[in-house]
């Protein structure tokens, strides 16, 4: 067989407009395959989430044996992009496009570009003109000569900007799990991970990841009858998540530090929660609230590395449960995340006030912290 003739330069081929590509690839609703981040140990809940938010239009994909992958959801789903966008306990989610070619040289060859470049369009598509600006790929050897060509000619030929470093367009190249002569491209669906979130305008060291706030507030069973309450709520995102969920009777974050306090009216304010939250000044050993009052709390405590101290925690914790003990209803959901893993066990072993449910570890940054579902008895 005569050696293959080598792809002639998409770039140089006489293109349709960026513009008339994309107007041309918005499908109202098409079948995608689908692969969302997660954060480890969030998978079932994100699985969760996906099913009820996408309702029927999605299949769920097992890992090997059954058993969720490490971090990651896979799933088939109909329907438009923007259905995706909406998602809050996942990282970031990407379309999945696979490709029979032995290495990603192949990319370049003319259908294969195309097919690249429309899927491109697609995910442009569902967000406002000007979304995305650069272009950037993810892969083993991004550095090779072929990598900076694809770069740049999808770069050039989808009116994007390249860019070595990050990207609002972010294509991942990877060889097809499972083997086989085959290479996946991933692209992602958002200018940013879906875990950044717009109403953030203020970070604070130690601030919580927008996806496990989610998630701990979907193992609040929230309701619109609650009255909710972030104990420390320091930037504000358990309780601005929380809001973003539903609406809620009322709902109080509060936080002894003014600084932490002024930042999370910040960030309440960009997500356009001010008139739906109270924010107030309380120290969570002595609430100015009556017994039995709260249905529904969270908490990310300080876990004693970059917010607080192990020896500050040993007299914080037993008090924030008790407190916290005293103004939640009976049968209220108190879920709070830490990294003083075996102190809070132990309090929790002892306590007359709270049942644990259930105490799910996660990863955050570097960190294995658990998420603990507690329930007033
Ligand atoms: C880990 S931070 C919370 C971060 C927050 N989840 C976020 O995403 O920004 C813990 C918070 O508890 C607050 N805190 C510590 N002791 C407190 C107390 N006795 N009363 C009220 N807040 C307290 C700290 O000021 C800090 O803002």
């Amino acid at each position: 067989m005569s050696p293959r003739k080598p792809a002639r330069p998409a770039a140089s081929r006489r293109a349709t407009s960026p513009r008339k590509a994309e107007e041309s690839a918005a499908p109202a609703s098409r079948a995608w395959v689908c692969e969302a981040e997660v954060v480890e140990g969030l998978e079932d809940i994100a699985r969760r989430e996906i099913a009820i938010h996408l309702d029927n239009r999605v299949e769920l994909k097992a890992g090997p044996q059954g058993k969720p992958l490490p971090g990651l959801v896979r799933f088939n789903y109909t329907g438009g992009l923007r259905a995706l966008l909406r998602l809050r306990t996942v990282q970031a989610v990407y379309t999945v496009h696979r490709f029979a070619v032995p290495r990603p040289k192949a990319l370049l060859g003319d259908q294969h570009f195309r097919r690249l470049l429309a899927e491109i369009d697609a995910i442009k598509a569902a967000h406002p003109a000007g979304s995305f600006q650069t272009l950037h790929i993810d892969a083993a050897g991004a550095d090779s000569a072929v990598m900076l060509r694809l770069r740049q000619e999808l770069a050039q030929r989808s009116g994007l900007k390249p860019d070595p470093e990050e990207g609002d367009l972010l294509l991942r190249l990877r060889r097809s799990p499972g083997g086989g002569e085959s290479w996946d491209a991933l692209l992602r669906i958002s200018p940013r991970p879906l875990a950044t979130r717009p109403w953030r305008v203020c970070n604070m060291e130690g601030a919580l990841n927008a996806t496990i706030a989610h998630a701990m507030i979907l193992m609040t069973d929230p309701t619109p009858y609650d009255v909710f309450l972030n104990l420390g709520c320091g930037s504000g995102t358990l309780l601005i998540e929380r809001l973003a969920y539903s609406a809620a009777k009322q709902a109080i974050g509060c936080d002894l530090n003014p600084e932490v306090l002024a930042c999370a009216r910040r960030n309440v304010e960009a997500a356009g929660a001010v008139d739906r939250c109270q924010l107030e000044p309380w120290d969570v050993r002595a609430l100015p609230l009556p017994e039995g009052s709260v249905d529904a709390l969270s908490a990310d405590l300080p876990f004693g590395h970059l917010v607080g101290s192990h020896e500050e925690n040993l007299a914080l914790y037993p008090a924030l449960l008790a407190e916290a003990g005293r103004v939640a209803r009976r049968g209220a959901l108190f879920v709070a995340i830490t990294h003083e893993v075996r102190l809070m066990e132990s309090l929790l072993a002892e306590s007359a006030q709270w049942e644990t449910l259930a105490a799910i570890r996660v990863a955050q940054g570097g960190l294995n912290p658990r998420i603990f579902v507690l329930r007033r008895r």
